[in-house]
């Protein structure tokens, strides 16, 4: 797949409106309410694992993949000594930094990536690796794999990934919504209330089986601990790898 269609279609969703496509279930034009959300969210997610793990955030460097307009990132900054916010669309990290100007944020660094390296960071550099709600519109299982082996390279012996994955749980369901989107016009959905730019493959995305992930963390020499359910989506529909660098 050509990594510049991830740009593309996710610019053309930044352009068309950046917050609908990053929260559609509940932006309604606030915001202030969007950027609590994602505090509330950082609070359920994040910070029992950072209750649990070796890493004290105050002298730590995370890297959060796929920040859209820094949601996350700004709650991040609030806890971390340096975060690193990347993202595979330049128009939503043009976005991102007019939110959040240097002054108000010192520690928050937005950068663009091509949505499966990670060039801008050095090797060894990162105490943790964040993500939500961005590997599940990964096209390919190939282009979450890729991405594992860079999160692998940028992570200092010892570091923690926390990354939200699509599970294959209802498979069947999928595989036929995803099937009756490509089959049937747009025109169609569009009239039901599906939102446009919502039907190709980097937002209908990849889901993997558990036994996947922990083949995908073998592969890239990645130390699998679990897998830990999403309290932000219906019953085991989507998780959270919890995994170290491996020694
Ligand atoms: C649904 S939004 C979620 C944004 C943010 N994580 C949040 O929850 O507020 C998905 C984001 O992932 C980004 N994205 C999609 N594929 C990506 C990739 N391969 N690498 C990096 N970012 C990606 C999109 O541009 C978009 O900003």
């Amino acid at each position: 797949m050509d990594t510049q269609f991830m740009r593309k279609m996710w610019n053309q969703r930044a352009k068309k409106d950046a917050f609908y496509y990053i929260e559609s279930a509940f932006w309604d034009g606030n915001i202030e309410k969007f950027f609590a959300l994602g505090e509330e969210r950082t609070q359920l997610i994040l910070d029992p694992i950072l209750n649990e793990v070796n890493i004290d955030p105050q002298k730590s460097h995370i890297l959060e993949i796929g920040c859209g307009v820094g949601r996350f990132s700004r709650s991040l900054s609030n806890r971390f000594q340096q975060v690193t916010a990347v993202d595979v669309s330049n128009e939503m990290i043009n976005q991102a930094r007019d939110l959040h100007q240097p002054t108000l944020y010192p520690n928050l660094d937005f950068q663009p990536t091509d949505g499966t390296s990670l060039g801008c960071i050095f090797s060894n550099s990162i105490d943790v690796v964040f993500s939500y709600e961005v590997f599940q519109h990964m096209p390919s299982p190939e282009i979450i794999l890729k991405n594992l082996e860079e999160i692998r390279r940028v992570l200092r012996p010892q570091g923690i990934v926390y990354i939200h994955l699509m599970t294959n749980h209802g498979r069947f369901k999928k595989f036929i919504k995803k099937l009756l989107k490509q089959l049937i016009p747009q025109t169609v959905w569009q009239t039901l209330g599906f939102a446009s730019l919502t039907f190709d493959s980097t937002w209908t995305g990849t889901s993997l089986s558990p036994k996947q992930i922990q083949e995908f963390c073998e592969a890239v020499n990645l130390k699998f601990i679990r897998l830990v359910d999403d309290p932000t989506h219906g019953s085991g529909d989507r998780v959270f790898l919890l995994a170290t660098s491996a020694s």
